[in-house]
């Protein structure tokens, strides 16, 4: 079980922006997708590399690549979305997949409403999307329907997380890697992180 909390001075600081109120729209779309890329590095620590000749213009060395083709990248709609320029600046040729559920405000139980996965998506290391990771009902159910499609390697990168959500990943998807730009306090009664962001999808997209 891997959960990787990302401690750099610099993610400190840019989500403290995130977390203020008063942060605009540009800038708060800007950071979340900076962190993204942050988060990104991270989860690609154990990527393989090819090793390949390269000639420099004073010498030939051994150089490295990555096989872009066996990484996807699967946004849950849709705050997940405003991660993806993030992460596409990390593997440019990835493919894109859709995960579409929302949160019943009462139930708080995730609303299923769009699944759209690249080909042979079983094949490829799936790196699932979403800022905010709250009681986990929304990345359960993400990482079940991917599971069902036989993905067998799945990295969950989320900016925040509580603890409540961390846990129901840990009991019902055991093999799946967390990667959190910072674990937050708790939920409140209203199943909102504290002291959390707010409402990520309505800070992206400005609807509230
Ligand atoms: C938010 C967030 C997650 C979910 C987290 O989405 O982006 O998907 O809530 O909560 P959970 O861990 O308790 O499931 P929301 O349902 O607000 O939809 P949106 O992205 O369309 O705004
Ligand atoms: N979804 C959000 O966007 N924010 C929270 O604090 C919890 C769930």
């Amino acid at each position: 079980m891997k959960e990787i909390i990302l401690n750099h001075p610099m993610v400190s600081h840019k989500i403290s922006i995130l977390r203020n109120k008063d942060t605009s729209t540009k800038e708060f779309r800007e950071l979340i997708s900076e962190l993204a890329t942050i988060l990104c590095l991270e989860a690609l620590r154990d990527a393989k590399l090819e090793s390949f000749k390269v000639k420099t213009p004073i010498d030939e060395t051994e150089g490295f690549k990555i096989n872009e083709n066996n990484y996807a990248f699967v946004p849950i709609l849709r705050a997940g979305m405003g991660m993806v320029d993030g992460v596409l600046t990390v593997i440019p040729n990835a493919k894109i997949g859709h995960i579409g559920l929302y949160r019943n405000e009462s139930t708080l139980e995730p609303v299923e409403y769009y699944c759209k996965l690249p080909n042979k998506i079983e094949e490829k290391t799936v790196i699932l999307l979403d800022p905010m990771l709250a009681t986990g009902g929304s990345a359960v159910n993400a990482i079940t329907q991917l599971k069902k499609r036989e993905v067998k390697k799945i990295k969950f990168l989320a900016i925040l997380g509580a603890p409540e959500g961390i846990k129901k990943i840990k009991e019902m998807h055991p093999d799946v890697e967390i990667y959190l730009a910072c674990k937050d306090e708790k939920l409140n009664e209203s199943g909102y992180i504290v002291p959390g962001l707010g409402d990520a999808g309505d800070r992206i997209y400005g609807t509230k």
